[in-house]
């Protein structure tokens, strides 16, 4: 009986085997759709100029306000920029409300954001706010008050957005669960300002940044030694990738005012929807019941191989379907003489297994750290968030294994986007044998044990990149990336207005 069961796991789990072969076939995709990201729009790597034209060497300087709406929650700081590598963050968090990514309105979600700020600069700036309602008496509209007296905001926007310029950019599509139809084709930072205005708050929309963008300023800024950082990564609720592109290789038009004098541009990939098309992607029974149960079927499709949001997902539908087949034996009560599937298991009435999106995937973090004989601590966590009673050490194992090789996948996977870029970039053949230095950040990457390792792996196993050239890539957490690189994006559009630009 428990044979079954082990033989069924590792029938489904080779599913989920990504050989160096496809790796490389990966890798060879990847960089062919980069291109013609670069060339036209329309593609499924969208490959987004984001008007910043090069990344900081830590000497930048000031006080911004940074706020970021990624997957799961909405932050607000304020970040002094020290200007020796260094800074200091102030920062409040909140989670954003389910109804709200599904709101009728995109002003039901700007609003929100916008009262978040205003707590904010009540809660931490008291000073600067009382200094300016006292001042809102005297002038009669925001526009008189003097510069200084006005924060300058770097809005995360974590989403794929057409971008006209520093501060100005239409929402293309909603991603990670979101989905209010209003907002697509709007202008997200005239919705927020709009919304920061109606509260008469001291705060100008200066910049807009996704969170890979992000990412990629805050590595470069506090990254060691003298090496400027290619590419900013986040593996969290969602995947995607900024990087820095020679301005010459972007053939599509780019509209707009920006700095010229670099020759390069930071890219945003939008590789969440590399390979819609499911050319190279694996495509399992599970991955086309996670997408057509998804609200964006068809897109994303990276990203729901890949990034945390969708991870646990897949295993729930593995582990959903091993439970139905009672030649399996899983998770199963024997004195149970029912013939319904559901109450043959030592699963708990309202467990989170037997619903859609309920299966987080921690846990798959703490099956991959368990390494203790019995497995106690999963078992333990089984019961714990997830309901199922009296887990032998067969089922904790079948769960253990099953979680790694959906993580697996998911970190080779990575692999094929990190190095088609490291690829693309040119920089293993310049000669040196500098770092080629690289920022990540998210839930997956920061808690999944071995999530990096199993990407050097990969590296390690791609033509053109080897065991030599995997030594000099330097992959590194940049943490709270996408305040600090805001940040640093705000100080770059005030020079930009300085300018005159
Ligand atoms: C945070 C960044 O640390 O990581 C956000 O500040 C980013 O900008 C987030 O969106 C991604 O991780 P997760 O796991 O929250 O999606
Ligand atoms: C999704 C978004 C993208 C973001 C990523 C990581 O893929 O479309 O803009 O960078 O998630 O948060």
């Amino acid at each position: 009986r428990t044979m079954s069961l082990v033989e069924e796991t590792k029938r489904i789990t080779a599913q989920f085997d990504y050989s160096d072969d496809n790796v490389n076939k990966g890798v060879e995709e990847f960089l062919r759709q980069m291109n013609e990201g670069l060339e036209k729009d329309g593609t499924s790597i969208s490959q987004i100029p984001t008007y910043v034209t090069g990344v900081p060497n830590g000497t930048e300087k000031g006080l911004y306000l940074a706020v970021d709406l990624g997957g799961t929650n909405f932050r607000v700081c304020s970040i002094h920029l020290n200007g020796d590598t260094t800074f200091s963050l102030t920062y409040s968090k909140v989670a954003i409300p389910k109804e709200l990514m599904l709101a009728k309105t995109a002003q039901e979600l700007f609003g929100f954001l916008a009262k978040q700020i205003e707590e904010f600069l009540k809660t931490h700036h008291e000073e600067h706010f009382e200094t300016h309602i006292r001042r809102r008496q005297t002038i009669s509209s925001p526009e008189g008050y003097k510069d200084e007296h006005i924060f300058r905001l770097g809005f995360t926007f974590s989403f794929p957005v057409q971008q006209n310029g520093i501060n100005k950019g239409t929402l293309i599509r909603w991603t990670k669960g979101f989905d209010i139809p209003d907002a697509i084709g709007k202008d997200v930072c005239a919705l927020l300002q709009d919304e920061i205005d109606k509260l008469h708050l001291p705060v100008k929309v200066a910049a807009l940044v996704n969170d890979t963008v992000g990412t990629l300023m805050a590595r470069s800024y506090t990254s060691p030694g003298k090496t400027s950082t290619l590419l900013g990564a986040i593996f969290g609720t969602g995947t995607n990738g900024a990087y820095v592109e020679k301005t010459k290789n972007i053939k599509k038009n780019v509209s707009g005012d920006y700095d010229k004098s670099t020759g390069d541009m930071v890219i945003n990939t939008e590789w969440g929807s590399f390979d819609n098309q499911l050319n190279i992607l694996p495509n399992t029974s599970y991955d086309i019941e996670l997408d057509q149960k998804s609200v964006n079927p068809g897109i994303q499709m990276f990203e729901k191989r890949v990034s945390g949001m969708f991870l646990g997902e897949i295993v729930r539908l593995v582990i959903v379907d091993m439970l139905k087949n009672p030649a399996v034996s899983l998770f199963r009560d024997d004195n149970s003489s029912s013939n319904d599937w559901k109450s043959t298991t030592t699963i708990g009435g309202g467990s989170s297994v037997l619903t859609q999106w309920g299966l987080d995937s921690s846990i798959m973090s703490i099956a991959a750290a368990d390494s203790t004989p019995e497995l106690s601590t999963l078992r333990q966590e089984l019961e714990k968030q997830l309901h199922i009673y009296s887990a032998s050490l067969e089922d904790a194992k079948a769960f253990k294994d099953v979680a790694y090789a959906v993580g697996r996948r998911a970190a080779r996977l990575s692999a094929v986007a990190i190095g088609a870029i490291v690829l693309q970039s040119g920089q293993l053949k310049n000669g040196t044998d500098d770092p080629i230095d690289i920022g990540v950040d998210g839930s997956l990457v920061e808690h999944y044990p071995y999530f990096r390792d199993m990407i050097y792996e990969a590296l390690r196993a791609t033509k053109g990149i080897g065991p030599e050239g995997a030594k000099r890539i330097r992959i590194g957490i940049a943490k709270d990336g996408s305040g600090v690189g805001a940040a640093l994006i705000a100080l770059v559009a005030a020079g930009m207005e300085n300018k005159g630009v």
